[in-house]
């Protein structure tokens, strides 16, 4: 065979790989099925306001040094978003990004729905993950700079991430709050920033956040901050 004819093979097999991949996705999207995973433009859990907040933040740590700390990071979507803007910035830092990828762990979970009262389902929230979708997000996004752990983050050890200059610590319950923010905060940089996700009095779900971060606020003597209605902040003074 010879070459012209090898390379018109490989066009005509790329052509009918295209036409597959399209003829898949318009099959699902008229079926409906899968529209979330292949056609949703929204992959945040928060609202665009609270999204240009959490960026706001970032940009607000850019001369403290430190790493980035993600304490539940689900699906990589608020990974993605703070790792891309401190790069926008040149501002040179690790991430770590922590995850069971399989929800709350069960002890956790109880305590909010049997002591606090809270929704019996929220027990199955966040179940259907796998650690390699959230390595395969930072993949196709370009980033290389994210440790992910995949473990109940109350059993780790954030001396390991060094000086940390901002952290999300989004796991909506009380237990491991309560358990990660002073380990957080011991480790937080002058002038560094923790927020605390889900700071919502009287949810009918993630109560527990807010109940840990007015406890936590109280414990180091400070005034409870929250923003854009959910997001509470914790400054270390510089
Ligand atoms: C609201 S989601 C995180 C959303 C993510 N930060 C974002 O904005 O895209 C909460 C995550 O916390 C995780 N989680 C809850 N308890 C945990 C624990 N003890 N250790 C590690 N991860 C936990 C859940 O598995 C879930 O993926």
């Amino acid at each position: 065979m010879t070459v012209a004819m090898q390379q018109k093979r490989v066009k005509f097999r790329k052509g009918k790989k295209m036409n597959l991949k399209k003829e898949i996705k318009t099959f699902c999207a008229k079926a409906g099925i899968w529209r979330k995973d292949l056609f949703g433009r929204w992959p945040y859990m928060h609202t665009p306001l609270q999204v240009a907040k959490l960026v706001e933040l970032a940009v607000e740590t850019r001369h403290i040094p430190g790493n980035y700390v993600e304490v539940g990071c689900a699906y990589g979507a608020s990974t993605v978003l703070l790792m891309k803007t401190f790069d926008e910035l040149s501002v040179a830092r690790k991430g770590y990004a922590l995850d069971t990828f399989d929800g709350f762990v069960e002890s956790h979970a109880s305590y909010d729905i049997e002591t606090l009262g809270k929704n019996p389902s929220l027990r199955k929230s966040f179940r259907n993950n796998d650690q390699s979708w959230m390595r395969s997000s930072l993949d196709v996004s370009g980033i290389d700079n994210v440790e992910v752990i995949k473990m109940d983050a109350t059993k780790f050890d954030y001396k390991r991430c060094g000086p940390i200059a901002y952290a999300l610590l989004d796991v909506d319950i009380y237990l491991p709050i309560k358990d990660i923010l002073p380990k957080l905060y011991d480790q937080l940089s002058d002038g560094g920033i923790i927020v605390v996700d889900d700071c919502v009095p009287d949810h009918p779900y993630w109560e527990g956040a807010y109940i840990a971060y007015r406890e936590f606020v109280s414990e180091i003597n400070s005034t409870e901050e929250i923003v854009s209605g959910k997001l509470g902040l914790i400054r270390k003074p510089q």
